[in-house]
């Protein structure tokens, strides 16, 4: 039987006991790693992605991220077409923005994704979306990004980097790593008030011998990082929030050039179609 026509067929008598929610008991992976229970790891916690026909991910209202506005600054970032370009997703989770990078026709697109469970999320949909020029690395991008100097034409990095304790060290790495533009799509900290549960203060730290301000977020305890699976991975329990215009300031000391804010409004589309918190959010585009 194709593990195509094996993960219909269980998926259908599974229905009832999927877990939808974002958590996920680490103890059923050796379960599903042995016995080849794939059908375990359905519905994601969030993307939709299609694997044939009539066999997707999740559920409607999953989270299609072919539709999303940041697909569409990656195409303008390179010419409205990613032929001849390499991708790389950090903090991939389940692979929906890899595999549509994939799908656009990209020369490579590589997701990097430090939970084993969402990694083998991504690799059930690799092998079953059959695509030569997608590939999955299980790593901490904190680690695995300087294994990759000047490989990437394109870095996207969505949602990671709020999730560091050295935002600098990250983006020195996506600068190593990238031959020609980054887009972060991130949280900042805003000066007046605290949101997100970070500091009431702001607080400076040094980073590549300069001083940067911003709060401080509290991230999952230890024990919790293998079932928390949008949350920071590695040895961080707190991450640094930069304000906004520390970010930029950053940015352009690491080398970046032509750093600008994205206006997600020139991108039109429906309310969901820049499908995140928008709380203290901005997205930002920096050359090499
Ligand atoms: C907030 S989610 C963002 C997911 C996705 N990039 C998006 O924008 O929809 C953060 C993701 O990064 C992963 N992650 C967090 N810290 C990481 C690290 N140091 N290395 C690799 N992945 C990490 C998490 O497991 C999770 O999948």
């Amino acid at each position: 039987m194709s593990l195509l026509s094996r993960l219909r067929s269980l998926r259908t008598r599974s229905a009832a006991t999927s877990p939808a929610s974002p958590s996920f008991s680490p103890e059923l992976l050796p379960e599903i790693k042995q016995t080849g229970a794939w059908w375990r790891l359905l519905p994601f916690t969030l993307y939709r992605i299609k694997l044939a026909d009539d066999l997707f991910t999740a559920p409607g209202d999953g989270f299609d991220a072919s539709r999303d506005i940041r697909i569409r600054i990656v195409l303008d970032l390179c010419g409205g077409s990613l032929a001849d370009k390499t991708i790389v997703d950090l903090g991939c989770n389940e692979g929906g923005f890899a595999v549509e990078f994939a799908r656009l026709g990209a020369k490579e697109s590589v997701g990097i994704e430090a939970r084993e469970v969402s990694w083998l999320r991504c690799e059930l949909v690799r092998k079953l979306a059959r695509l030569q020029n997608l590939k999955f690395v299980r790593g901490d991008v904190m680690v695995e990004l300087a294994r990759w100097p000047s490989s990437f034409d394109v870095v996207f990095a969505s949602g990671i980097l709020y999730h560091v304790t050295d935002p600098h060290q990250l983006l020195s790495d996506i600068f190593a790593a990238c031959r020609g533009a980054v887009l972060i799509d991130t949280h900042v900290a805003r000066r007046e008030a605290p949101s997100h549960v970070c500091s009431e203060e702001i607080v400076s730290r040094t980073f590549g011998g300069k001083s940067y301000q911003g709060r401080l977020f509290p991230e999952v305890s230890d024990t919790a990082r293998e079932s928390q699976l949008w949350a920071a991975w590695g040895p961080n329990n707190t991450s640094f929030w930069l304000l906004e215009d520390e970010l930029l300031t950053m940015m352009r000391a690491i080398g970046f050039h032509e750093i600008q804010k994205v206006d997600p409004t020139k991108y039109g589309g429906d309310e969901n179609s820049w499908a995140v918190d928008k709380t203290n959010r901005i997205m930002v585009v920096g050359k090499k």
